[in-house]
């Protein structure tokens, strides 16, 4: 192949995609380019794959692939794990009030033992309802059980038995999920059908006792209604590893904000993670361009 490439980890800038494209064959992309029809009509009809190096592929407009007939090749599974790990790590920050405990113990906050101080949220008997229960929910439900969680609720587009038997995890409504959870994961994916989905009817649903928790996309989350609910003390806290913006600018007021935790969305940022990730993309677009199956396709 002749290749083109954008030589450094920062993401490309969309003029220079949008000049570099013309006339190729295969793209590799990542979740920080936006796929849509005026990259497509740059690339022209030429244009026959377009792998990206992420399990989510919302920056991606299907139906423009869909019209051309290219083929989309993704990374699900590879990440599953780094993903799940990152998750577990965010819930126990968030509930169990990390930060704001070191950012305590080191600016002279930390006085004498005190029976209430810093008090947060434990998992032991605990109600967790996961959003979403795909290969990242189920890997998420899996590491949390030895915490001592005695029930694992779900809600989903459809009911998915062999995820949930294997947990085991009941399906509810999104409306129970809220009312009856003591943590609420979001692992689903960003459709049109998610977007906004955590907002203030939920928040309003949920106990003020509950944290939430999300490392899937920020568009599921309405911000400012999350924003109102923390600030208001409706839900306890949140752990983001996911915002839009992204980057979230520091001047945020979710940043302000002691009850919220926020990552910079690294939940597959492990060295083997990235690096399966990326062999694995450019192994589809290879497969892709040889017109074989691709190890990892989204159908359209
Ligand atoms: C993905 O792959 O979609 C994650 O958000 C980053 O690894």
């Amino acid at each position: 192949c002749h290749i083109e490439q954008w030589d450094s980890d920062d993401p490309v800038p969309r003029s220079e995609l949008l000049k570099k494209v013309a006339g190729i064959q295969g793209l590799y992309c990542l979740l920080t380019e936006t796929i849509d029809a005026e990259v497509l009509d740059a690339a022209g009809s030429s244009l026959r794959v377009v792998s990206t190096m992420s399990v989510g592929y919302d920056h991606v407009s299907l139906e423009e692939l869909k019209k051309r007939g290219i083929r989309l090749g993704y990374t699900p599974d590879v990440l599953t794990e780094a993903a799940a790990e990152l998750t577990v790590a965010l819930l126990l920050a968030t509930s169990r009030r990390l930060l704001e405990a070191v950012d305590e113990a080191k600016s002279g906050g930390w006085g004498s033992w005190k029976p209430l101080w810093m008090c947060g949220y434990g998992l032991t008997g605990s109600t967790v309802g996961i959003l979403g229960l795909g290969r990242i929910g189920k890997a998420v439900a899996t590491r949390l059980k030895p915490f001592g969680v005695k029930k694992f609720l779900y809600t989903n587009s459809a009911v998915r038995p062999e995820m949930a038997a294997a947990i085991p995890a009941e399906f509810v409504p999104l409306e129970e999920l809220a009312r009856c959870s003591d943590f609420i994961i979001v692992c689903c994916a960003l459709t049109p059908e998610t977007k906004g989905i955590c907002n203030s009817r939920m928040f309003s649903q949920m106990k003020d006792t509950a944290i939430f928790i999300n490392t899937s996309r920020g568009g599921v989350v309405n911000q400012d209604d999350l924003y109102q609910a923390l600030a208001n003390g409706r839900i306890a806290a949140a752990g983001l590893d996911v915002t839009v913006p992204e980057p979230l600018p520091t001047d945020h007021p979710l940043f302000k904000l002691k009850n919220c935790v926020i990552l910079p969305h690294i939940a597959s940022a492990t060295w083997s993670t990235r690096n399966a990730m990326a062999v694995l993309a450019a192994n589809n677009l290879l497969a892709g361009l040889r017109g074989d199956a691709m190890e990892k396709e989204v159908f359209l």
